[in-house]
């Protein structure tokens, strides 16, 4: 595990090549993202490792929980907050922004930690990059976990449900942000509200996404499992 990136040639390389841009629908927001022009190709290239660049895109999840959180400042204001698989930072600057009193940023891609620690400098917050896969372990020392697109694969999903479940055992909340893709644990959660969003790969504009609170499993309301 480690707390930086430290990939200067990587920032350089973001900072030449993936314009500063408005995000569409968080106006408080700026960032770095790729262009038809940034030739994310020529990264690829020289580095076997580089893997799919979620971390140069706005995604329909991040958008709508960063919206939700700018707009409902009263759900992160003075907690320690996690934006887990922050991608480019959009939902944890939203949360510091909005007044979280720390935000952990964590993704397992080192160009993300690249990208986030940019972006964060850019809109004059503090974010803390962790580079780690935290859905292993326990929660770390946070209030609340703010997950944007994460269920776009099976496998990620019931890792990071059993992470959030182990969060609500030891008392953190959670909030989602997700354009109700494949692996959305549907079951486990209270919508919130609806936001209109332009999700990446989608071309011909604005489609949907939904905020929820992640809830207990029911046998974990009722105290425990159902008799045979
Ligand atoms: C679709 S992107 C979403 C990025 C950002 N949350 C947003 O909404 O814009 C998914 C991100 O999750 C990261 N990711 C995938 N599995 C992860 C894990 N187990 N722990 C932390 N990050 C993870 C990926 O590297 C990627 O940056």
């Amino acid at each position: 595990m480690t707390t930086r990136a430290a990939r200067p040639d990587v920032q350089a390389f973001i900072r030449a090549n993936l314009p500063v841009s408005a995000v569409p629908s968080i106006p408080e927001v700026r960032l770095h993202l790729a262009g038809p022009r940034s030739g994310l190709r020529r990264l690829a290239e020289r580095d076997d490792d580089f893997g799919a660049p979620y971390w140069a895109h706005c995604w329909g999840g991040g958008l709508a929980l960063a919206r939700h959180v700018l707009d409902h400042p009263d759900c992160v204001a003075g907690r320690r907050v996690l934006d887990l698989g922050a991608g480019a930072g959009l939902v944890g600057i939203a949360a510091a922004k909005a007044g979280a009193a720390k935000v952990i940023a964590a993704d397992v891609d080192p160009y993300a930690l690249a990208a986030l620690e940019l972006n964060a400098a850019l809109n004059g917050v503090a974010l803390t990059p962790l580079l780690d896969d935290l859905t292993r372990g326990p929660p770390p020392a946070v209030d609340l976990v703010l997950v944007g697109d994460l269920f776009y694969d099976r496998d990620v999903a019931e890792r990071v449900v059993a992470f959030l479940d182990r969060g609500l055992a030891a008392g953190v909340e959670a909030l989602i942000g997700d354009p109700w893709r494949a692996y959305l644990p549907t079951a486990r959660l209270r919508a919130l509200a609806d936001y209109s969003i332009r999700d990446f790969g989608e071309a011909d504009g604005a489609t949907s996404a939904t905020v929820f609170a992640f809830e207990p499993a029911p046998a974990a309301v009722m105290g425990g499992p159902s008799p045979p």
